[in-house]
Formats: C-alpha cells, sequence, structure tokens
C-alpha cells in the first residue's frame, strides 16, 4: 500500500512512521509512505498557500491553487483510490474504517491548516473526510499519522501471530480484556487464578467475558446494537 501526505508543515510527520511496527511494514515493502510539502506548489515569490477568507472572518483558508496544482500533479502518476481530507467535520474514524482502507493500494491524504481549505477543493477533489474525534486540532498532520498507523497494522502480512489485530479492541466490537505478564505475583497483586491454569477454553470464556464486562462498564454505546 502507498500513502501519500501532501502537508505544510511536513516536519510534523519527521518519526512516526520510523518505529515499531509501521517500519517494519516499510522495510518488507508492504508500506510506502511519502510526505509531499504542499508549500512548492505556492504560488509566486512567497510560495503562498492561504489566504483571507470571504466574508470576513478570523483565520486564513488554504488557497485551491497550490491544493489543485498538488493533487492534480500527484494523481498524474498515482492511480489514487482515494483522496482522504482531514478535517473536523468529515465522518468519524471507526475500526470498520480502518480496515476498509487497509485493503486499498494508493491514498492521498491532505492536511488542513488555518481554518481549513478552499471548499471547491473539498466538493471536487476529495473523495473521503475523516475526523478522528470531537475535538480540534490545529492542522490534520496528526490524525494523517493516526490513520497511517490504524490502517497501516491492517495490511496483510504486517502483523505476526503475536501481534495479530484479531483480538484487538473493536475488531469484534468490544474492548479488549485485560493482560498480564510475569512475574504472577508483584507486591500483594496477583494476576488472576484462571491465567495460569492451563486450561485454554476456560481461558478464552474468561477473556470473553472481561471484554463484555468491559464494555458495558467504558462503552456501553458499543453494546446498543
Ligand atoms: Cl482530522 N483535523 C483537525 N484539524 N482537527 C480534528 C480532526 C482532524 N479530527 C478531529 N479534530
Amino acid at each position: 500500500m502507498r500513502i501519500d501526505i501532501l502537508s505544510a508543515v511536513p516536519d510534523l510527520l519527521i518519526g512516526p512512521f520510523d518505529h515499531s511496527i509501521l517500519q517494519r511494514a516499510r522495510k518488507r515493502g508492504l508500506l510506502e509512505v511519502n510526505v509531499i510539502d504542499l508549500r512548492q506548489f505556492g504560488l509566486g515569490k512567497h510560495k503562498q498557500i492561504d489566504d483571507y477568507q470571504y466574508g470576513g472572518g478570523a483565520g486564513m483558508v488554504m488557497m485551491p491553487e497550490p491544493l489543485f496544482e498538488a493533487i492534480t500533479s500527484l494523481s498524474s502518476t498515482t492511480d489514487y483510490d482515494h483522496v482522504i481530507f482531514f478535517t473536523p467535520d468529515g465522518d468519524p474514524f471507526t475500526q470498520g474504517m480502518a480496515n476498509q482502507i487497509s485493503m486499498r493500494k494508493n491514498l492521498l491524504c491532505i492536511c488542513g491548516h488555518y481554518k481549513g481549505i478552499d471548499q471547491r477543493i473539498r466538493d471536487h477533489l476529495i473523495t473521503m473526510e475523516i475526523s478522528i474525534g470531537d475535538y480540534v486540532l490545529s492542522g490534520g498532520e496528526l490524525a494523517a499519522a493516526i490513520l497511517v498507523d490504524a490502517v497501516g497494522r491492517l495490511i496483510p502480512g504486517v502483523l505476526n501471530d503475536e501481534t495479530s489485530a484479531l483480538f484487538d479492541s473493536f475488531q469484534d466490537g468490544l474492548l479488549a480484556p485485560p493482560v498480564y505478564t510475569r512475574p504472577s505475583q508483584f507486591k500483594s497483586w496477583k494476576v488472576p487464578d484462571i491465567l495460569l491454569s492451563g486450561n485454554d477454553a476456560a481461558i478464552a470464556e474468561w477473556r470473553e467475558e472481561q471484554a463484555i464486562q468491559r464494555t458495558r462498564d467504558r462503552r456501553p454505546d458499543l453494546m446498543k446494537d
């Protein structure tokens, strides 16, 4: 899978893809991430990318020309399955969306800044709008990094048995059960006996019960359907 990210602040995306599971995905050739600086498509001597908004009001808006030039230029060499814009008024990002997106080949992610991007770009060039939650970030970069992480780990071959996504929170509509490692007793705090029992069926049942309990307690909204 190839993910291109268009950003006015590309330095924000130095680092997040260079470690751990995403680094392994890239080394295995399963994931390619490219960050492209929007500024190189800016207008004039100052490479302008934003301007005041029509109708007045505080905050700058990202201009259509640099975004159009960047998106059409990148699209001339890559056939994107989706051009994704990150915005607080987008569709809420879910594990289900991550699963769907992980089956795609090429994505172009657009990170907005300031008050947002000119609506005409959203109307004509963007195919998917994503929000990562009900709060406002100063730009789409961290949201894009979250999408790359959530999607990248689902690409077939990235995770192995031990890190399998099958038992993640949300994959079965439930939160994940608690986990423990050695020592079996730390201070006076003990690991639940069942996990030391060697009874795989009983352990599986316990985990299922814990997952249901946890979801009921913490996220009853997930239990509704
Ligand atoms: Cl995707 N972008 C920005 N700027 N703020 C957000 C967001 C995205 N999702 C939630 N808040």
